[in-house]
């Protein structure tokens, strides 16, 4: 197993946690294995963080996945809340207040701000990785483009 140490906040070395999921994915290809994994490795290197999982899409709906956290909503329809936005548009979400997006849905009132990366894979899509901070404006454009980087590696990586 590698050696995992927690990145502080703002001092996330981005492409150093692509190369270490890369390794942590490399032998395993199985979707509710990779995506717990993955979900777990987000919580403890990523700083500042209060939930970090997947929301997957089912017909309509996005439908709750491996995750780290407290207990969650289970179903949330495309359009509906951040998840949902992400899902509908297919584009991320950076969201610095939550309370301030119309729709938010308060899972955990601790939540403040929230990235939510829309995962495809051939055009089609997979479902949403959401994380969630107790900090307002957790979230800078670099985190956004890590993530989706982390993203990217999880998806190619993992059948889908
Ligand atoms: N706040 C989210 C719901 C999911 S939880 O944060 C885990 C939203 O509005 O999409």
């Amino acid at each position: 197993m590698i050696d995992l140490q927690p990145s502080e906040q703002g001092l996330e070395d981005y492409p150093f946690l692509a190369t270490q999921l890369q390794a942590l994915l490399a032998d395993e290809r199985d979707f509710i294995a990779n995506a717990a994994q993955f979900s777990a490795f987000l919580f403890q290197q990523i700083g500042n963080l209060n939930w970090a999982g997947f929301y997957l899409a089912r017909g309509e709906e996005l439908v709750l996945g491996p995750f780290q956290g407290n207990v969650a909503c289970v179903r949330i329809p495309f359009g509906r809340g951040v998840c949902g936005a992400a899902a509908a548009t297919g584009q991320t979400q950076r969201v610095e207040d939550v309370h301030a997006f119309t729709g938010h849905i308060a899972c955990d009132s601790a939540s403040n701000s929230e990235l939510v990366v829309p995962l495809f894979k051939g055009g089609r899509l997979l479902g949403v990785l959401d994380l969630d901070s107790p900090s307002l404006a957790r979230f800078s454009v670099a985190d956004q483009a890590g993530i989706e980087r982390l993203a990217a590696v999880f998806v190619e990586l993992t059948d889908c």
